[in-house]
């Protein structure tokens, strides 16, 4: 028995020995050598090469590689040239300085090290001093020092609290269906995040499109928190701006910002998976207009398409055309899904052409890989070309373009094979840019979203094309809206998602929504409602539903649940001058329209309180509390020193302080803080529609000044981008009891031709109406 045994693990010794690699970590050691570089300054490090550069004043990049610097490239920044100026200034013993005109950077040499500071030398961020920079094999990671009051907010679309710190979560993009309320990854990488510590704020950028991971002290460790990833460079941005609102204008300064959407968009969506015929569609049409329930949009799923072969349209679609100038007549735009999976077929054209044109993704050697996906067998595009990018994006005009549609679904674009892995050997690119899927999937729905948005837009010829997208990476944000995918029909899921759509905004994505309802499972009227009436304050306005499930047109929960649908979409459409302002805000900013309270609230804990953290601001001033289906009575924090109205009763609260208040289905708490400005219009029912030309300002009476930046353009084009924009300041005086409209800048004329101001909290609540004319106007209103 011995000998037996004795034998037995020799043989396994024998076999194992020449496997098995004892890898250790390595570290990028001591500065040998520094030179100074346009932006910034390089580093020889012992085992690595590193760039510290400025990009402005509160903006620092940091790149550290085992290899020296050759190309620099991303898919979230379209300019990698650094314009700030790093100043070295004299340094004492092993540290090294340099300063721009907000920030201090320390560079320890001995070893690498790397701290910023502010300009009041508070610490903002600083490296783990024992740990920093190092590889495991490629896998390369940073360790940096953890605070002991510090909180992590971002990374866009992620579960789980606001507040990162004590969670690990991974980036690699991921199809996940009816996801658990915990589930990591999901459909997104951003890796993008806001900490905050000691009345300080910051931001880390790291640009690393590879599978990447970031631990804000889920370890056991308590005095450190780190982020890396599978490959690629330690490639990091640190945004020192002092409010997390000048973090995010850096943060999209380098990565980008939405233009304006086309004002139909944000009208009301209805979608379903599984409208398969022209009439169908008609019909739902024509529905919401003989029930007077305003809408501006009918989605067609994948159903519309001939075998799922995108580009074409199935036989149940006739007259496509008709169809369309039909939905036009009655105010209706369709946005049609598309899917980058493209059917092996011989004669068919895209297939043929994409072949033809080298556009497919592929195995080493040159074969293009096939998954399945709807259609069965397909080739997947290489949206890392732009020649294919361009070659994706023509294909619009003919098939949908021509035909009348201007709103582009992308969907399965993770890329997604039904839940099946692609392999990661998979190729993309040419030449010197020719790269695997490891270094591609995280992007691949950033680059579908690019090709789509660049494409339709040249293709509608001056229209502003809506694009939506399941799949992101930094940087989407400038091509399209993003939904949070399969959502399930609980108060839970809900709930969740509203925690996505904020930590999405503050992440840079602001145009964002849900399936409101839940795609999986059929609500009850009462989560429908609750669901909806809390939705009409998010971007993104889309009722949508997995295929077998309940129908869910809003007229089939019942006259009686009609009455309400249709009072939440008329207040939708009311909001629509409100909403359409945050849009211009964030065109400017990167401010979100959905803002967690902690971008204005930072240092407020109560905000990152479990029992508050779904709450948030719906443009300036509007604070929406989301509450279950079944809650009658919830419990709201109401921040800053300012009071708060209850949108719906003007009841008076004083802020600072939470509260016990009722929530029956057809009042949700929302709250507006003293001293706003809400612009509101009359109910349409379609954003075509003109209403009664009278823009309603409402104003609540408050102890601060407050500034709003009132916007309008055609809603349609981009002329916007040069002069042809309506916007003006409205500025409201607490102590003169004024409102004052400055003068009208830009060269559109407003649809609305009077103004009335409709007051809350003052002595007198008569409304008053005014003509609206171009030049200041200042109005008085009272006690
Ligand atoms: C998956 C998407 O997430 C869902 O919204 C869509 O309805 C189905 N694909 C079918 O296209």
């Amino acid at each position: 028995m011995k000998r037996f045994l004795f034998f037995a693990i020799a043989i396994f010794i024998i076999q194992k020995a020449p496997c098995q690699m004892n890898r250790l970590s390595e570290q990028a050691g001591n500065v040998v050598k520094e030179t100074t570089i346009d932006g910034g300054v390089e580093f020889k490090l012992s085992n690595a090469y590193a760039r510290i550069l400025a990009y402005n004043a509160t903006t620092i990049r940091i790149r550290v590689s085992k290899t020296a610097f050759t190309d620099d490239r991303s898919f979230a920044i379209d300019n990698l040239k650094p314009t700030g100026v790093l100043q070295a200034i004299k340094g004492a013993g092993n540290d090294n300085i340099y300063k721009t005109d907000s920030l201090m950077v320390r560079v320890h040499t001995h070893p690498f090290r790397i701290s910023i500071y502010n300009n009041n030398n508070q610490l903002l961020c600083a490296d783990e001093s024992t740990l920093g920079i190092s590889w495991f094999g490629n896998q390369v990671s940073c360790y940096k020092q953890l605070n002991s009051d510090e909180k992590f907010i971002g990374l866009g679309e992620k579960t789980g609290g606001i507040n990162r710190r004590g969670n690990f979560y991974q980036n690699w993009n991921t199809d996940a269906p009816a996801y658990a309320n915990n589930a990591d990854p999901l459909y997104a990488t951003i890796p993008f995040f806001i900490g905050t510590h000691d009345r300080v704020v910051y931001g880390v950028f790291f640009d690393n499109s590879h599978k990447s991971y970031f631990n804000f002290g889920g370890g056991a460790d308590e005095e450190l928190f780190h982020f890396g990833a599978d490959d690629g460079e330690m490639n990091y941005y640190v945004f020192g701006g002092s409010s997390v609102a000048s973090i995010i204008k850096d943060y999209t300064t380098l990565t980008g910002r939405t233009p304006m959407p086309p004002l139909w968009s944000l009208g009301f969506q209805q979608s379903r998976w599984g409208y398969d015929n022209q009439e169908q569609l008609l019909t739902i049409a024509k529905t919401f207009r003989e029930k007077k329930l305003p809408a501006d949009v009918i989605v067609s799923d994948i159903n519309y398409m001939d075998d799922y072969k995108v580009f074409t349209w199935s036989n149940k679609y006739p007259d496509v055309k008709g169809m369309l100038g039909q939905m036009k007549q009655m105010g209706f735009d369709m946005v049609t899904i598309i899917d980058p999976g493209i059917k092996v077929e011989k004669g068919y054209t895209v297939y043929e052409d994409g072949l033809t044109g080298n556009h497919f993704a592929k195995y080493p050697g040159g074969k293009p890989y096939i998954g399945h996906v709807w259609p069965g067998r397909c080739h997947f595009p290489d949206f890392t070309k732009i020649s294919t990018r361009e070659w994706w994006g023509n294909n619009f005009k003919e098939a949908y373009i021509n035909r009348g549609v201007r709103g582009f679904w992308n969907d399965m674009n993770e890329p997604a094979a039904w839940g099946r892995e692609f392999p990661n050997l998979i190729e993309f690119g040419e030449g010197k840019d020719r790269q695997t899927l490891y270094g591609v999937k995280n992007a691949y729905g950033l680059l579908m979203a690019k090709a789509t948005y660049e494409g339709t837009r040249k293709g509608l010829g001056g229209q502003r094309p809506f694009v939506l997208t399941r799949a992101s990476y930094s940087g989407v944000q400038k091509y399209s809206a993003q939904w949070t995918g399969d959502n399930v029909s609980t108060d839970e899921h809900m709930l969740l998602g509203f925690r996505l759509l904020n930590s999405m905004g503050v992440s840079g994505i602001p145009f964002t929504g849900m399936d409101i309802g839940g795609f999986m499972g059929n609500p009850t009227p009462e989560l429908f409602l609750r669901w909806l009436s809390l939705s009409l304050y998010s971007p993104l306005f889309r009722n949508h539903t997995a295929y077998g499930y309940n129908y869910r047109e809003p007229w089939l929960f019942g006259e009686y649940n009609t009455e309400k649908i249709r009072a939440i979409l008329e207040k939708r459409y009311q909001l629509l001058p409100h909403l359409y302002s945050a849009f211009y805000q964030s065109s400017q900013s990167g401010m979100p329209i959905n803002r967690m309270l902690p971008i204005d609230y930072t240092y407020d804990d109560y905000v990152y309180n479990a029992k508050y953290e779904n709450q948030f601001m719906f443009g300036d001033g509007l604070l929406v509390c989301p509450v279950t289906s079944t809650q009658t009575v919830a419990d709201v924090y109401l921040p800053s020193k300012e009071n708060w109205y209850r949108l719906s009763s003007d009841k008076l609260y004083a802020g600072g302080s939470s509260y016990f208040v009722e929530c029956p289905l057809e009042d949700a708490p929302v709250f507006v803080k003293g001293s706003s400005i809400i612009p509101m219009q009359s109910t349409v029912q379609n954003t075509k529609e003109k209403g009664d030309g009278i823009l309603y300002l409402h104003i609540y009476k408050g102890s601060q000044p407050n500034t709003y930046t009132y916007y309008e353009d055609d809603g349609e084009t981009y002329q916007y981008e040069t002069d042809s924009y309506y916007r003006r300041a409205i500025a409201y005086n607490p102590t003169a009891n004024t409102i004052t409209l400055k003068a009208k800048e830009g060269n559109y004329a407003s649809k609305f031709a009077k103004v009335k101001l409709v007051l809350h909290g003052f002595e007198s609540n008569t409304a008053k109406e005014y003509g609206l004319n171009d030049g200041e106007m200042v109005m008085d209103l009272g006690k």
